[in-house]
């Protein structure tokens, strides 16, 4: 049964494909939540981590994920079914669809602050405030529930229409255009946030491990930004596998895609680390620190509002192309699954994670109750911080385990590489994919979660 129904769809090409999935990749992970998490757990320490992650862990999951997309043409809990008919696989693949619904909905509320952030750039609303002063706007427009929600409806609507035009048409045509543009401005920025007076306090912190800061909570954060930034563990790259030709090489897909991400967010470390000890701001701010941290750059900028403009639009291009492969994953669910058309399936799954998007975008300071939801460690966490913890870091963490598993253990390193092998006739490190497959990417994230739960304090 692995036809392409009508609904489906497929990438016209290698290079499409591999601009659609670092389109996937590259987004607000790598420019916001990248610099915001580091600054929390203690900087060159967690950039480590996160870096080992993702060469000893990630890259062999991602080629899992799209070597089981690949070989079922299949959604998540499709490609579980038909691999492993009747069995409890199929509810790893429903924990992405459901990851995908929880991810999308806090997504769509950051995504839609960048929107706000074009407003006012274009209008000069930066010019000449001071660092206290630019915070004082970001906290005044993130605690206006008119303002906050009305973004995140633009944002999600926005990504909708995207979708009902499906895979390729949708896709594929936006990540192609704007990507390279992001990556001239973020140079910029790098260059500008270096020179700063005081900037070196910045660079050793981001690029000095300090081991000292490294916290198990930190480590389980690095391993999960990891998975975060490249999509996986929730069957995004399942599913944008499950659109690609046989005729592609899975391996170096993954690879492009893989460095490609690691490159813009280690960028977007040296825009933010140096800038936020030369304006004498708290790195550990959370989820507004690049927003109070970037207008201070560019106002140190010739045309800054000018360049300010110009990389907030490129910020919630970056942050579409990953949303609709957030959001398409519930939406392939759908239509493959529940035989659904696109639209009522695109329709579904947007307007559900809109709906639980809602009290994400009051919990900055609009409503109390759910800004200060919990007190985990003595600090205080809202609910989008608390959707960010469970969905974008414990979620993707089980996920990507039970992708390991699955393709090592179950179906088995035999039927995969020969999936690979597809695309790839000189394909000859089957021992080597084998190994990190079954072995260290499993045992790696296995070892984690026990630690986690023997030694609770630590964490
Ligand atoms: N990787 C995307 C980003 O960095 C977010 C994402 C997470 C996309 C999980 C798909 C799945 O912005």
């Amino acid at each position: 049964m692995n036809t392409q129904s009508s609904e489906r769809g497929v990438w016209s090409s290698k290079l499409g494909f591999i601009l659609a999935g670092a389109g996937s990749a590259i987004g607000l992970g790598n420019i916001w939540r990248f610099p915001t998490t580091a600054g929390q757990y203690g900087g060159g320490a967690f950039v480590a981590v996160y870096l080992v992650s993702i060469a000893l862990i990630c890259l062999a999951v991602m080629i899992a994920e799209l070597t089981l997309g690949r070989h079922t043409l299949r959604n998540p809990v499709g490609a579980y079914n038909e691999l492993a008919p009747r069995s409890s696989w199929k509810y790893l693949g429903l924990l992405g669809v459901i990851t995908g619904w929880g991810i999308s909905s806090f997504y769509s509320v950051v995504a839609g602050w960048t929107l706000g952030y074009i407003f006012k750039t274009v209008t000069g609303v930066f010019t000449d405030l001071g660092p206290a002063e630019i915070e004082s706007v970001f906290v005044a427009f993130t605690s206006n529930p008119v303002a906050s929600i009305g973004c995140h409806a633009v944002f999600m609507t926005l990504t909708m229409l995207i979708l009902y035009g499906g895979v390729k048409a949708g896709i594929e045509k936006w990540s192609k255009i704007l990507m390279p543009v992001l990556l001239v401005i973020l140079v910029l920025l790098v260059i500008r946030s270096v020179t700063l007076e005081g900037a070196a306090e910045g660079l050793a912190f981001y690029i000095k491990p300090n081991w000292g800061n490294l916290t198990g909570e930190g480590v389980v954060a690095a391993v999960g930004q990891a998975f975060f930034s490249l999509s996986l563990g929730m069957g995004t790259m399942i599913t944008y596998g499950s659109y690609l030709s046989k005729k592609e090489n899975l391996v170096s897909s993954a690879v492009w895609v893989a460095s490609l991400d690691t490159l813009i967010a280690l960028l977007a470390g040296f825009a933010i680390m140096p800038a936020i000890f030369a304006f004498g701001l708290d790195p550990a701010k959370g989820a507004g620190l690049i927003f109070v941290v970037l207008p201070n750059v560019f106002n140190k900028i010739f045309l800054g509002n000018l360049f300010g403009t110009g990389f907030f639009v490129l910020l919630a291009v970056a942050a579409v192309t990953s949303l609709i492969s957030i959001v398409e994953v519930p939406a392939a669910y759908f239509i493959d699954e529940k035989k659904m058309s696109r639209k009522k399936a695109v329709t579904i799954s947007g307007l559900g994670a809109f709906l639980v998007g809602i009290p994400a975008a009051l919990s900055l300071g609009s409503v109390d109750s759910l800004t200060n939801l919990v007190q985990i460690r003595g600090k205080s966490q809202g609910f989008l911080d608390l959707m960010n913890i469970i969905f974008g870091q414990y979620s993707l963490i089980i996920g990507s385990l039970g992708v390991a598993v699955f393709v090592g253990w179950k179906w088995g390193v035999a039927k995969a590489n020969a999936e690979i092998a597809e695309g790839h006739p000189k394909y000859s490190a089957q021992a080597v994919f084998a190994f990190f497959i079954r072995f260290v990417a499993p045992i790696a994230v296995a070892a984690l979660l026990i630690c986690l739960i023997l030694f609770p304090d630590a964490f």
